[in-house]
């Protein structure tokens, strides 16, 4: 193993200017299988030359798997701190950062300490973050606990804090020294944050047809059986690893994976990171996105039903509640905005195959958005030459419902909007 090893070389170009050319490597492994967290100790103590770490959790996390794996770690004789945070979106901020960054600064943290990040996304990208900053960069370990982390967050070098209202302003490609992903740890994880992470095994699903149709193969309703999580983590690390090989720090700014992340990230921010969990906001992305492509002639009728049926076969809601309509597409300019102008949204032309257009209109945002919500899905819709009945739609959640949502009143971002980037 090797952590940002690298090298630089200067040549003079004989005009007064020096080329400087600097190349990193940052070599890890990522370890999936149920029982692993055993292992955990083993793993950190075989890439890492150091006996100090800090492990940082939530509370929710904490109370189930702390003691437990601080106790892994100083059975083995390393020296293990502790530092949990409140659960939820509103950790992935710098307030939680700064926390962080306190408790490291005054007890003791040095250049080698290393940081294990237990819990789900928020967790991992908030600890990945600071990782990245504390003494110009710390050895950190993701050991994701929910399934959306341990399929998407925990993988790929993305850290980052919301700031200022917007998703993930604040972060930095700085990948971790190992990566432990053991399913048998989503046994306590609740139904709701399984189904916001398949939305995630959805989108990978969508550029991988293997996975689409394990997804689609499934029961309806929420998966509890760990080996079929499982594989489904498998699958997906594995295809998201394949697509981050050309790209990996995002340079294009043009990525399929960002499937349905626009119009989801936007939901997330109109709507405060208050009502959906960031999986369900993603669903819909995916759901809208879908639909404009389906409106454009891109994709056949049959790939939006598959895809609709998929999400709603996993308990997940496809429509934009038509209240967060407008605020919703105040954010997406804010997102066009920090993307130098233009939205590059992903759209699906069919089950393994996405495209990038530039521009969504408006009308074509709407359209879409109100046909989700006025749509009556076929009882049956046919999918891989098998005919398979749609469930009942699921129970929303009281305070995801359209019906909650008409009551509330959405951030405005007139001025956040206007404010420049
Ligand atoms: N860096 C990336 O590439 C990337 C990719 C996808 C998503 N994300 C980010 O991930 C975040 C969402 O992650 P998330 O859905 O895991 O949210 P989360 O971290 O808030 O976890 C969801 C909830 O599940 C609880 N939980 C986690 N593991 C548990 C377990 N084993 N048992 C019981 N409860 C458990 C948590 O306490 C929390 O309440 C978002 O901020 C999103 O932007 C990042
Ligand atoms: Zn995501």
């Amino acid at each position: 193993m090797s952590l940002g090893c690298g090298k630089m070389d200067s040549s003079d170009d004989g005009d007064g200017t020096l080329s400087v050319s600097v190349t990193r490597q940052d070599t890890y492994p990522v370890v999936i299988g149920r029982g692993r967290i055993e292992t955990l100790p083993s793993l950190v103590g075989r890439i890492l030359k150091t006996d100090s770490l800090f492990i940082v959790t939530d509370e929710n996390v904490g109370e189930l798997l702390l003691q437990r794996t601080a106790d892994l770690f100083s059975e083995s004789g390393m020296h293990v701190q502790s530092v949990v945070i409140p659960a939820g979106e509103s950790s992935k901020s710098w307030a939680a950062a700064q926390n962080v960054i306190d408790a490291l600064s005054t007890r003791g943290a040095k250049r080698r300490t290393a940081l294990v990040a237990l819990g789900g996304g928020v967790i991992v990208d908030m600890v990945g973050f600071v990782a990245s900053v504390f003494m110009r960069g710390l050895p950190y370990i993701n050991v994701p606990t929910s399934l959306l982390g341990q399929l998407d967050a925990a993988i790929g070098g993305k850290t980052g804090i919301d700031y200022d209202g917007s998703k993930n302003l604040l972060g930095a490609f700085y990948h971790p020294a190992a990566v432990l992903i053991d399913p048998e740890l989503l046994s306590t994880l609740p139904e709701r944050e399984i189904r916001s992470g398949l939305a995630e095994a959805v989108k990978v699903g969508m550029l991988h047809p293997p996975l689409f149709a394990k997804l689609e193969n499934l029961a309806p309703g929420a998966v509890n059986d760990i080996e079929d999580l499982a594989a489904i983590t498998r699958d997906a690390v594995r295809h998201k690893m394949r697509l981050l090989r050309d790209d990996p720090y995002e340079r294009s700014l043009v990525r399929l994976l960002n499937l349905g992340h626009s119009f989801g990230h936007a939901l997330e921010a109109a709507t405060e990171f208050e009502v959906y969990r960031h999986g369900e906001a993603i669903a819909i992305g995916i759901a809208v996105a879908t639909m404009i492509s389906w409106n454009r002639g891109i994709c056949a009728a049959e790939t939006k039903d598959r895809v609709l049926a998929c999400l709603e076969t996993r308990g997940l809601e496809i429509s934009l509640p038509l209240p967060a309509m407008e605020a919703t597409w105040q954010e997406i300019n804010v997102i066009r905005r920090i993307r130098n102008g233009a939205l590059n949204e992903v759209l699906p032309v069919s089950i393994g195959e996405c495209m990038v257009v530039d521009e969504i209109a408006h009308e074509e945002f709407v359209s879409a958005v109100d046909s989700l919500a006025h749509l009556t899905i076929p009882a049956q819709v046919v999918h891989k030459g098998s005919t398979s009945l749609l469930p009942t739609a699921p129970e929303p959640s009281p305070s995801a419902s359209p019906a909650a949502l008409s009551c509330r009143s959405y951030r405005s971002r007139s001025t956040a909007a206007s404010r420049q980037r």
